[in-house]
């Protein structure tokens, strides 16, 4: 393994901790789906940015003179038999690049003399069920010999703020693994419009699970281990129900098919929605819908830089969505009023209910603080012209070039007094990935492509 990836991570933690922290990071738990049989195991995020470790079994601590150590599970031949090969401890500081390494069996006798000393614990905070009981044991243990001269920490820490920091904007070699899994998504986004479009000019019966398993198909020959979430394949009035799975809905000619999908790849996250016509030719309503959500993106594309604001793309998007609905007749401009009345009244939540992006990484919606950490304790208080609810605003993050953030707004129109029964049960997403950069940014899913001719023209091939 590279591990010169991992060392100058662990070493930054170290630094950040001080030189009497001890950081405490276990991977993730194995999880039974029913009796015997698990789901596909995923390792812990933040451990494995910290080591590239991808066994479960594991923890890894550091302390703050810099030492890494590694729990392990050990050899054990009858199991690997079963489970399969298992590193082990005394092969790990050779493969992993950590000083020392253990036998799982070993942690709660050895964690208690690790904290000896120090003057902070620092874990994860509500990530791992059990961790801070499993941390408080040992302190106790620790405790219970302070007559006999050991020293416990005086102070628990969250890890997270520490390593969310860290994981939020992307190193070189993090955003070329990025860019793969943007690639392979996007062609498997493709493959899956022309797949709907060919079974229909056959004349087969398609459904949503169709596509979702042409999906799978691409997103594993080319190597990613998994989809990133549960993906999203709805057809016609499906595309309107946010959270919606690929289930077995008919995909039918002169209907939108909306797909939300990624693949995960070597631990990293790609995010990418395309709606496309079933059968490859956009309705005359339908494409003024998508034109509107395209545009809406390509204003959010053009607020994404270094220096922005992250709420700028969506202050962006909503503004053009707000302009469009008036326009289209899905507002009433006498009831409404103007552009910056939707806006300011919220008018426009009727339509497009969630924000324009989140960031993404190792997870879909991955960690890192909305707020600009340089403008802590500035806040203002409203009231949401929707629910009078009083909302906190905090300043928005600023963007800095290595972070990566999704583009995705969209239009989600259910029958209601007043909406033109032509956009009745439209739902369009349209859904980028972004590397922030000095000038503007890289969108690393472009490889399928999201103008309605250009959709149109690959449904025909
Ligand atoms: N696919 C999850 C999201 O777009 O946020
Ligand atoms: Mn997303
Ligand atoms: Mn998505």
């Amino acid at each position: 393994m590279n591990t010169t990836l991992y060392q100058p991570r662990r070493a930054r933690v170290a630094a950040q901790i001080g030189p009497r922290g001890l950081a405490i990071v276990p991977t993730a738990p194995e999880q039974r789906r029913n009796r015997d049989a698990d789901f596909p195991y995923r390792f812990d995020s933040y451990f494995h940015y910290l080591c590239g470790f991808a066994e479960p079994g594991a923890w890894l601590l550091i302390t703050g003179t810099g030492k890494s150590i590694l729990f392990c599970q050990p050899k054990d031949l009858e199991r690997e038999i079963w489970d399969g090969y298992r590193l082990g401890p005394q092969a790990a500081p050779a493969e992993l690049g950590v000083d020392e390494a253990y036998a799982m069996s070993e942690l709660d006798t050895r964690l208690p003399a690790l904290l000896d000393g120090c003057d902070s614990a620092w874990y994860p905070f509500a990530t791992h069920s059990g961790l801070d009981l499993r941390i408080q044991s040992a302190l106790q243990q620790l405790r219970d010999r302070v007559r006999y001269g050991a020293q416990c920490p005086g102070a628990q820490q969250d890890l997270c703020s520490v390593l969310d920091e860290m994981r939020l904007v992307k190193d070189a070699q993090e955003q070329d693994t990025m860019r793969r899994a943007g690639q392979i998504s996007a062609g498997a986004h493709i493959r899956a419009m022309q797949t709907s479009a060919r079974m229909l000019r056959d004349g087969q019966e398609v459904r949503e699970y169709h596509l979702e398993a042409e999906l799978l198909h691409e997103f594993r020959r080319h190597g990613a281990q998994s989809p990133a979430y549960t993906s999203i394949v709805a057809a016609g009035a499906n595309a309107c129900v946010l959270h919606y799975r690929a289930d077995t809905a008919l995909v039918r000619p002169g209907e939108l098919v909306l797909i939300d999908a990624g693949c995960e790849l070597d631990g990293y996250a790609s995010d990418i929605t395309r709606t496309f016509p079933a059968n490859g030719t956009f309705t005359g309503p339908q494409r003024a819908l998508y034109e509107l959500v395209l545009a809406s993106q390509q204003a959010a594309v053009d607020a994404t830089r270094a220096g922005a604001r992250f709420t700028d793309p969506h202050e962006a998007s909503v503004r053009v969505l707000a302009q469009g609905m008036l326009d289209l007749g899905l507002l009433d401009k006498d009831k409404v009023g103007t552009v910056q009345d939707v806006i300011e009244k919220r008018a426009y939540f009727q339509f497009y209910m969630h924000r324009t992006g989140h960031w993404l990484g190792r997870d879909v919606h991955d960690c890192g603080a909305y707020t600009e950490p340089s403008e802590l304790g500035q806040s203002s208080v409203r009231k949401d012209a929707l629910t009078g609810q009083s909302i906190v605003d905090r300043p928005a993050r600023i963007l800095r070039p290595g972070m990566v953030l999704t583009i995705e707004p969209g239009i989600y129109v259910r029958p209601a007094p007043g909406v033109p029964e032509q956009f009745h049960h439209i739902g369009i997403r349209i859904e980028d990935d972004a590397i922030v950069t000095a000038q503007g940014c890289e969108l690393i899913s472009r490889g399928v492509p999201v103008e309605a001719d250009a959709i149109e023209a690959l449904m025909r091939d």
